[in-house]
């Protein structure tokens, strides 16, 4: 397993860690098949109650590695499995998942929060998603899940114009359960991951089963994304804006 993703196990708590923090957090193949292997393992160790997933303070998550979106484009555009793999692990995840988020979450840092059951984020959390003005499509079936959460008008404005949330707003729209200061954001999400923990775990898990509605429709959405997503990827309105990050000068 890569030390790009650490994995820790507390009792009932599986704390899944984005720790690349000079890249802040963006991922790559390998990080996404830790994070998508700690989800599916989770159901070997049964004392497991809820999986939380965290960043470091340089940033929670930011996005996709786009050296490995250009790999992707000018390659035979496939988008890579271990993506595929963490985002049907996420939908399949019957634990509940809670987040801590602090810094920037962009693309998948933000869809991946729409499959939590309880976000908590500091005060500076900023919420992402520029698939569009990078020529992709949303992805993570979040074209289902953020109208849903949000509603049409705040999805459209998060998911197509690109419009970036701040943590009160994250909230608002539904995104965000807990905005608190940066330093306690890693207790407030473990306080709330040990509360669903104490819980009677069977109620827990079919409570959440009939919340989340039909995990195939997720899956099929995913899947029907990733293949907009894989055209999307290697249209030159995407190669160019994925070699303009990459030789950006600052
Ligand atoms: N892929 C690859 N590298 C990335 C990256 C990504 N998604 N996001 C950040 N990095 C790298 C930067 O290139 C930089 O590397 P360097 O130090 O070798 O030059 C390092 O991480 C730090 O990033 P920097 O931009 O200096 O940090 P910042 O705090 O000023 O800004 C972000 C943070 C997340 C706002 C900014 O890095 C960003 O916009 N990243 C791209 C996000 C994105 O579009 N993701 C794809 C979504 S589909």
């Amino acid at each position: 397993m890569t030390d790009l993703v650490i994995v820790t196990d507390d009792g009932p708590i599986r704390t899944v860690r984005m720790n690349r923090p000079d890249k802040k957090n963006a991922l790559t193949l390998a990080m996404y098949d830790a994070m998508a292997a700690a989800i599916e393992d989770a159901p070997e160790t049964p004392a497991l109650r809820c999986l939380l997933i965290a960043g470091t303070p340089a940033g929670f998550c930011a996005g996709n590695d786009i050296g490995d979106f250009l790999t992707m484009a000018t390659g035979e555009g496939a988008l890579g499995a271990p993506i595929l793999r963490f985002l049907h692990a996420l939908a399949r995840c019957e634990l509940p998942l809670v987040a801590a988020v602090q810094g920037n979450a962009v693309g998948v840092g933000t869809t991946m929060l729409m499959h939590c059951d309880h976000v908590v984020a500091a005060a500076d959390a900023r919420f992402s998603t520029p698939f569009v003005g990078l020529g992709l499509v949303p992805e993570a079936g979040s074209s289902l899940l953020a109208p849903r959460i949000m509603g049409h008008g705040r999805a459209f404005s998060l998911l197509v114009m690109g419009r970036p949330l701040g943590a009160d707003k994250a909230k608002a729209a539904g995104l965000v359960n807990t905005v608190t200061a940066a330093a306690a954001v890693e207790a407030e999400a473990m306080k709330a991951a040990r509360e669903i923990a104490a819980l009677p775990p069977q109620g827990v898990l079919a409570s959440r089963r009939l919340m989340r509605g039909e995990t195939d429709e997720i899956a099929a959405r995913i899947d029907e994304e990733a293949e907009l997503f894989k055209t999307r990827l290697r249209s030159a309105e995407a190669r160019a804006a994925f070699e303009a990050f990459m030789t950006r000068k600052r």
